[in-house]
This record gives C-alpha cells, structure tokens and sequence, in this order.
C-alpha cells in the first residue's frame, strides 16, 4: 500500500546543494506550499550551511546517512553528481522515504529497474528529474495530443542541444576522467538525450522498439573540473539516433553539448494523421518556451498559447526555465505523494525505459548495427 502523506506537510530533506540544487530544486520545494524543506546534506559542509541559511532549512548536515536517518522526512531528494544517484536512492528507499532523483538513476537500466521494484514493493513514489516535461508549453502540447489535435502520431523529432561545452576551457563535469579515453565514452546521449526520449515516449504514447545511432566526439580536449587541467575527454558531445516505436510510428533524436544555441535547447516536434505539434524550449529574447500548431487544412504554424493553468503561481513563460519548469515538477510530485488516487508519471520505471534506450543506441553504436528493445535482462 501507498505510503501517503495526509493533513500535514511533506516534509523533505535534500542531498546536493550544488548549483541545480539552489537553481531549480531548491526554489521548487520553496514555492509550494504543501511541503517544508528540513534538512539539507552536501559533503562539503559549508554548502549545506549556505544552502540552509538562504532557504530557511533548519538543518544541515555534512553526509546523507545523518539525514536519511531522521525519521520524520518523507521525501528524499537527490541532487548529487550522477555517479551517486544509485546509492543514495537506494538507501533512501530502504530507509522508507519517497524520492526525487536527478536523471540518471544509474547507468545501466536494469539498476533503475531495480531501485523501481523497491519503491513498489516498500510503498513509496518515485520521481525522475525529467525537468522538460513539466514546462507549462510541453504540458499543453501532451494535452492537445490527447484531444486528436494531431491524430494518429506518426512521427516524432527530438532535439536536446546547445552550446554549453563548445568551448574546451569550459570545465566538463558529469564525466569520469580516469576512463579509458581509447574508447568513447556516453555523455551527451545520457545527460541530454533522457528528457527528450522520455518527452518521445510520452508523446507517441508508445515505447522505441529499434534503434540505430551514432556518436561523436568533436572537441578532443576539454578542461576537467575535477584536476583543473586540459586533457584528452573521449566524451560523446553529439549523437543521434532513428527508430521505430511499438506503435509502428517512427522518430529521431538528436542531442549535442557543441551545437550553436542557447539553453535549454530542446524541440519536440509531433506530426500525426490530422496536424503538427512543434515545442521549442530555448531561451530567446526573454523567452524560455514556444508552442505552435498547424492542422491539415491550415499548413501554416501558428503560435499556440498555452492555458494560464499550466504554470505555477506567478510564473509566466518570461521567467527562468530552471524555477519555472521545476516547480510544476516538485507540484506533481506532491501532488502524487499526497493523494493516493493520482497515477505516477515520470517515475522510476519511465526512467528505466529511457535508460534501456540509452543503452540500446550505445550498443548499436558500437556493434554498428539496428538493435531492438527489451535488451533482454
Ligand atoms: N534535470 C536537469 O535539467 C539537470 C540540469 C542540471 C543538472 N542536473 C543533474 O543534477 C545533478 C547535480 O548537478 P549540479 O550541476 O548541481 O552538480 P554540482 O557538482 O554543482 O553539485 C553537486 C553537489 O553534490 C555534492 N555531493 C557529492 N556527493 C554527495 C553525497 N554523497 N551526499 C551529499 N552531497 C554530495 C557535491 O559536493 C556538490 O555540492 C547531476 O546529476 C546533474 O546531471 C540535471
């Protein structure tokens, strides 16, 4: 049974007080009103403190065991570097806590799936950090995909790219510096392409079934935030993919640290039996998001507003993406931890079929080969 959260706060305690932390999860918990924030850890512990004195968190803690052990936290929140997730998820759901965790759970799907299976069997929700799903513009877009706007789906376009890295003094992170650099190492397909191939998936309401890519690295040397020095990173820092869904629609995705343009760089593009859905989340002028829709009968694109509704109190689309897109996040989730009756979305088990994707456009890649899904256990 769902262990939910009645007549009184959620009360959450974070792990991570870097800079995502304090520029989306934070801010999310913050804005709404349903849940207080308790406890913040990062292991170092000036982070912590600094975190907690400006959003008001009574405790800070210098390693996660202190604050998974509290036992009046509900949610675990999970905001560390990606080699971490794993671990802290896991022990968090062992400790009984629902938890947030930032994407990817762990780099192969059969761990995600795994950490999925606990949460069920303990009776706790799960949620990826799936940030573009939750834009205002994208919702409307899921909406009106629903409502026939585009018919049947036939096919789906997915980018996530920006310039982010084109600069090789840039200090990468997220990727190991002491692996093998003889051999190309998943980066941008893993860090950009999760929320655009869960984006793929919500959309076309079906799954890819076969897959085939490629990946490249462009920039042969990088500064590495970890030793402060230019070295050799075998990163891939572009790759894309085609594929064909369960449905017996089709769709490809394209994803890069080094293309030209501004963040967060996603475009969902849905064309169907009866019309055409384009949504750019890409921050222009002011601007972090964009719908357009065009109908058999009328070709022309034309902006589509999205329903006040769909954004947080006080939000609009001229505000940052990062709050923005976060708070319907950390809403949703509340949301599903209070009322037992809300189906989850964007939970462990989404983010184990992206993660299978992942891994099945890595093997292909390097068998040079069509692979198909399940990859089997
Ligand atoms: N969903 C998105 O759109 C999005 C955007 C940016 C970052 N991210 C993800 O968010 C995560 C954090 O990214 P970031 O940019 O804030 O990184 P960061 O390096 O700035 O911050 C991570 C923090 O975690 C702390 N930490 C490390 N191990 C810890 C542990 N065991 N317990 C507690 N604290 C620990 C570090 O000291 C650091 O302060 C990454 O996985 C990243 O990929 C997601």
């Amino acid at each position: 049974m769902l262990k939910v959260v009645r007549n009184r706060k959620v009360r959450v305690g974070v792990l991570g007080a870097g800079a995502w932390a304090r520029f989306a999860h934070l801010p999310g918990f913050a804005r709404d009103p349903r849940c207080e924030l308790v406890a913040i850890a990062d292991v170092v512990p000036e982070r912590a403190t600094e975190a907690a004195a400006e959003f008001r968190i009574p405790h800070a803690y210098a390693s996660h065991e202190e604050l998974i052990a509290r036992a009046d936290i509900d949610v675990v929140d999970v905001c560390t570097p990606s080699a971490t997730h794993f671990a802290l998820a896991m022990a968090a759901l062992e400790a009984g806590k629902h938890v947030l965790c930032e994407k990817p759970v762990a780099y192969d799907f059969r761990e995600t799936r795994r950490a999925a299976a606990l949460a069920r069997e303990n009776g706790l929700r799960t949620k990826l950090g799936f940030t573009f799903r939750y834009s205002p513009a994208m919702q409307y877009m899921k909406r009106l995909i629903d409502d026939g706007f585009v018919g049947t789906p036939f096919i789906f376009n997915g980018y996530e790219q920006n310039s982010q890295w084109i600069d090789p003094s840039t200090p990468l992170r997220q990727a190991d510096h002491t692996a093998d650099q003889s051999v190309l190492q998943v980066s941008s397909l893993e860090g950009y392409g999760a929320p655009i191939m869960d984006l793929g998936h919500l959309f076309m309401g079906s799954r890819f079934q076969q897959v085939v890519g490629t990946m490249k690295n462009f920039i042969p040397e990088r500064v590495v935030r970890a030793t402060g020095t230019m070295m050799r990173m075998n990163i891939d820092d572009g790759d894309i993919f085609i594929g064909e869904f369960a449905s017996g629609a089709i769709g490809s995705i394209q994803t890069s640290f080094v293309t030209v343009g501004n963040y967060p760089g996603l475009e969902a593009r849905v064309y169907g039996s009866k019309g055409a859905l384009i949504c750019r989340l890409v921050e222009e002028n002011g601007i972090c998001e964009s719908l357009k829709g065009a109908t058999k009968d009328q070709v022309e694109f034309r902006d589509i507003e999205v329903t006040a509704s769909y954004y947080p109190p006080g939000g609009s689309s001229r505000e940052s993406w990062r709050s923005l897109f976060y708070a319907n996040l950390v809403s949703s989730f509340i949301t599903e931890i209070t009322d037992d009756s809300v189906p989850g979305a964007g939970d462990f088990d989404d983010g184990a079929h992206v993660q299978e994707l992942i891994n099945a456009v890595e093997r292909s890649f390097r068998e040079r080969r069509w692979v198909s899904i399940p990859l089997g256990t």
